[in-house]
């Protein structure tokens, strides 16, 4: 029996445990509407740690205000939200997990309704909470406001936020940072042409499609030196003929490589709806291969990877070099202790106070 799964992997100077990772899922937590975690957001990461997770990537955090999908998002860009992540921080790690952080910026798909804890759905008025939105072009998602299309000036601020939220990611402890290019969020937004409309040097080819990400990548490198891992989360397709393909993606991910980018972690969609995606077990690991193997970068592969022996699978196959599990992981935070005892892996970490229930 292979043991892939818990085959330790390095990054740049960091080691994490295993390749069963938690991607980064929006809590909608943060009741005081100003970016600072909830006691909520201690026990929830404490208790993906404790279940024995390489990594956890704490959910999109919007690097200012106005990039927050809703106003109960987390935020870094203050020195008390970076205060009140330190101690999230060392929670996971007395727990073994190495930590990273989802920094994001909702462009067009910012001021929503969060998931849950509003009645209502989509924009918000200012009435209710909401704000302007930004993006790449005046051109809204469906059924959303109609963001204001960034100039050059709005582009630097996005930039130096990318940059002040990584500083204090360090500080606050983390491990790694992702950088959420997904999804339909702002930096999806210009690798998109469904989104991306403009005609200066951020818009029309691939090439000036990916130059706000590029310079982002480069910014945040230049300020968290060459020992914490960056990695970038990307849609893989947009599922859409006229939408961004999965050859594409694989050339971002060959530029994010020579960026000095460690990993990309692969998802789908976001930018438009509706989309014909083709939901099913394990249905975003074939663009995670894909990906890997044009860019040249290890993988992370998500999306119904539910079972121990599927995720063992992708990983020990090289299909992808880590699995992320979110949803199972929320029905199941000891997931990848039970995968551990599947796969027949006796040196999982169980917690002293709970081996007794695995003898
Ligand atoms: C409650 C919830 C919140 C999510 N929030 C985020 C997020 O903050 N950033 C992100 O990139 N993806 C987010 N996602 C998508 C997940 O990271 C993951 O890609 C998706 O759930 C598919 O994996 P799964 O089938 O293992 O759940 C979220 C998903 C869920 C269920």
């Amino acid at each position: 029996m292979t043991h892939a799964l818990f085959t330790p992997i390095t990054l740049r100077s960091l080691e994490i445990r295993n390749r069963i990772w938690v991607p980064p899922m929006c809590q909608y937590s943060v009741d005081t509407l100003d970016g600072v975690p909830a006691p909520w957001h201690l026990m929830h990461y404490g208790s993906l740690a404790r279940g024995g997770a390489g990594a956890i990537i704490v959910e999109a955090t919007g690097v200012v205000p106005e990039g927050r999908i809703s106003p109960t998002d987390l935020g870094l860009w203050n020195d008390a939200q970076r205060d009140a992540l330190a101690p999230i921080v060392d929670l996971a790690h007395s727990q073994g997990a190495a930590m990273g952080i989802q920094l994001a910026h909702a462009g067009r798909k910012a001021s929503t309704h969060p998931e849950w804890g509003t009645e209502g759905s989509g924009s918000l008025t200012p009435e209710e909470g909401g704000w302007e939105t930004v993006g790449p072009s005046e051109t809204p998602f469906p059924g959303l406001a109609a963001p204001r299309a960034l100039d050059a000036a709005g582009i630097d601020v996005v930039v130096r936020a990318f940059v002040a939220s990584a500083r204090r990611a360090v500080e606050a402890g983390f491990d790694l940072i992702e950088l959420h290019g997904a999804h339909g969020y702002l930096l999806h937004e210009f690798l998109s042409p469904l989104s991306n409309h403009r005609e200066d040097e951020y818009g029309g080819s691939l090439e000036n499609r990916s130059r706000l990400l590029l310079e982002i990548v480069d910014a945040v490198r230049a300020e968290i030196g060459d020992g914490m891992p960056l990695l970038v989360r990307l849609s893989g397709t947009d599922w859409l003929e006229d939408g961004l393909r999965v050859d594409e993606v694989g050339q971002v991910g060959a530029w994010l490589k020579e960026h000095g980018v460690d990993l990309l972690d692969i998802s789908s969609g976001g930018n438009q709806s509706p989309a014909p995606i083709p939901v099913g077990p394990g249905y975003q690991v074939p663009l995670a291969t894909a990906v890997r193997a044009a860019s040249g970068l290890p993988t992370g592969a998500v999306g119904m990877i539910d079972e121990p022996f599927q995720a063992e699978q992708i990983v020990a196959t090289g299909l992808a070099d880590v699995v992320l599990v979110g949803r199972e992981m929320l029905r199941d935070p000891n997931f990848p202790l039970r995968a551990a005892h599947a796969v027949r892996y006796d040196a999982a970490p169980i917690p002293p106070q709970y081996a007794r229930a695995h003898r």
